[in-house]
């Protein structure tokens, strides 16, 4: 993989990308002509409003969708270019997924929920078992390794689902409103280990976010309108 010092080229590059959706007869343009550079190690936030094309543009970056037209390179993977089992593979390996919902498996306890993109790749439990444990130590949960989502806060739930999204060591982060079910409070703790996760490995992250509060975590903010960016700044966390 090429990664040479002081390489200018972002993690994520976005160009010219637009996305249209066919709903019946109708044509839906989510992304209407898309361009975005995102460098290694930033934290981007992205905010707009419910419509705006926010999750489209998170869905391309990560490899669940295609653009319609345009290049979009994710950590020199030509995603637009690809062919779709090696769009999945860079997923797995690279891609780091929260959402708002936490996404966990109700049967498994937290630990194996952890595991699981490890096990899907063919590891054993036990061989994944320490560094599982670590991770759930990074996020603070130790003490809840045994634990099944059901016995879980919500903030406990996204938690394991930060846990689970770094188990792959992933390039980019990429968190879809990640405190939008969470009380204010629980919200900051979020958002702080996040923060934090992305001081330690760094790897990039892109959240999407209502909460111009939770925006501010990042380093930089872009707001999306019609599939556009009407607004691209930095925080002062920059
Ligand atoms: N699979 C799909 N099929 C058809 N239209 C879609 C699909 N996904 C999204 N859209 C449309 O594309 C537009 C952008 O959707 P998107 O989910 O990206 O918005 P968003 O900014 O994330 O909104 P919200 O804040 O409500 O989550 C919307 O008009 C939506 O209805
Ligand atoms: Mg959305």
């Amino acid at each position: 993989m090429a990664e040479k010092a002081g390489h200018t080229e972002g993690l994520v590059q976005v160009d010219e990308v637009t996305k249209v959706y066919l709903q019946g007869h109708r044509e839906v343009r989510a992304l209407a002509g898309v361009t975005l550079t995102v460098p290694r190690g930033e934290f981007l936030s992205i905010m707009g409003p419910s419509g705006s094309g926010k999750s489209t543009l998170l869905h391309l970056m990560g490899g669940l969708d295609r653009p319609t037209t345009g290049r979009l390179t994710v950590d020199g993977a030509a995603l637009s270019e690809m062919p779709d089992t090696d769009v999945t593979i860079f997923r797995r390996e690279r891609v780091g997924l929260i959402f708002q919902f936490f996404n966990l498996l109700p049967t498994l306890t937290a630990a194996e929920n952890v595991a699981l993109p490890l096990l899907l790749d063919g590891k054993r439990m036990k061989d994944v078992r320490a560094r599982v444990e670590s991770l759930l130590e990074v996020v603070g949960l130790a003490d809840r390794s045994a634990h099944r989502p059901d016995e879980l806060s919500g903030g406990e739930m996204q938690r394991v689902a930060i846990a689970r999204a770094l188990v792959v060591e992933p390039r980019l982060l990429l968190a879809d409103e990640p405190t939008g079910n969470l009380d204010s409070v629980t919200a900051t703790e979020i958002l702080e280990l996040l923060r934090s996760v992305h001081q330690g490995k760094a790897p990039t992250i892109v959240m999407v976010t209502h909460d111009p509060r939770a925006a501010e975590f990042g380093d930089r903010v872009i707001r999306l309108r019609d599939g556009k960016i009407e607004e691209d700044r930095r925080t002062a966390r920059s």
